[in-house]
């Protein structure tokens, strides 16, 4: 295997609490090789845009901090780095696309001059020359008309355009590694599968890595080549491709997956796993999924469960995980 682009390495992210420190992010590790499009999936509050901020030094210190692990980019650990040298990653390098556009775009500027802006904080040069090149992007990214929507200002766009415009926005020093956190949640459907193919396109033409982070395991069956399954704070199961789907290894993954809507079960209740992710000052003793668990038993309930390797690439966080057969997607 080629060397990773990326390496988190046992990280722990902790917020300072009206409870005092409050663990929101345990010992997560993960890889992302160049080409790689890699899923960080799980239930709100699990710790995936977190995790996803802190590779860029962005976790708000106070009240946040990195209290363990490395973040390992082109043979540096990103958690050490200057402020001054990590701004020279930020969009250089590794590019964010963040959960929410609108807000992330400033509504006295033209997307154009946005777009040319970011170009020249890394790249320098003409304004003229920025700006055309952020034409090109956003012809890129599919916007009809480019060169004549570059001077539009963020409202004269739809939510869908607005994305786009995030995406060339985080394209145009030519990243190595893309991050993008529910660049999708927002928008409709056929919007959705639009941008996913773009992001699939991107990653044949570019070569670059994505981080794609979503609760959307139906996006992740499409678009990902590997899947990190984050629940409270910790990986609970990864997988390659669309074994997960077949059959997972961990009781919240069977739960997520059955969760999953079906098309054509308009009238059948959904399943849902019973309870919900636990505020951080507020984790279980043991296993952090066993109240909520349908196959919890005493041994679930003592100790921490260590995240184990399995065969095929993959691991799962569950003592039981030898006896239990678990059902995959239907
Ligand atoms: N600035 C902050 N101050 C305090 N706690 C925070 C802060 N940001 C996040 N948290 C806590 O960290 C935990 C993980 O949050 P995170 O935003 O990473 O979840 P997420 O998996 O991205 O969820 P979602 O799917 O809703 O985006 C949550 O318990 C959240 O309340
Ligand atoms: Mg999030």
């Amino acid at each position: 295997m080629t060397a990773p682009l990326l390496r988190v390495e046992d990280l722990r992210i902790d917020f300072a609490t009206e409870h005092g420190w409050a663990n929101v992010v345990n010992g997560v590790s993960f890889e992302v090789g160049p080409g790689e499009i890699v899923g960080l999936v799980g239930e709100s509050g699990s710790g995936k845009s977190v995790t996803s901020l802190s590779i860029l030094g962005l976790i708000p210190t106070p009240p946040g901090r990195i209290s363990g692990g490395h973040v390992w980019y082109d043979g540096r650990d990103l958690t050490a780095l200057p402020v001054s040298e990590l701004r020279n990653v930020r969009g250089n390098d590794i590019s964010m696309i963040f959960q929410e556009p609108m807000t992330s775009l400033n509504p006295a500027f033209t997307i154009g001059d946005q777009i040319a802006e970011a170009y020249r904080r890394h790249r320098g040069g003409t304004k003229k020359a920025a700006f055309a090149r952020a034409a090109e992007m956003l012809d890129l990214v599919g916007i009809p008309n480019a060169r004549g929507r570059v001077r539009d200002y963020p409202h004269e766009f739809s939510g869908g355009m607005r994305q786009r415009a995030m995406i060339a926005m985080a394209l145009i020093c030519g990243p190595k590694l893309l991050i993008a956190d529910e660049p999708t949640t927002a928008l409709d459907v056929t919007v959705q599968a639009q941008i996913i193919e773009l992001l699939r396109s991107l990653r044949e033409e570019t070569g670059c890595g994505i981080v794609f982070i979503t609760h959307d395991l139906g996006v992740v069956a499409e678009l990902c080549d590997r899947v990190v399954v984050m629940y409270a704070g910790e990986v609970v199961e990864t997988a390659v491709g669309r074994d997960l789907f077949v059959q997972p290894k961990h009781p919240y993954t069977e739960g997520l997956l059955t969760a999953m809507p079906q098309l054509g079960e308009r009238d059948r209740e959904l399943p849902y796993i019973p309870g919900r992710t636990p505020e951080p000052w507020r984790i279980p003793e043991g296993c952090r999924f066993n109240p909520r668990c349908r196959y919890t038993h005493d041994g679930c309930r003592a100790d921490a469960v260590p995240l184990r390797a399995l065969d095929g690439g993959r691991a799962s966080r569950c003592v039981r995980i030898d006896e239990l057969t678990l059902a995959g997607a239907r």
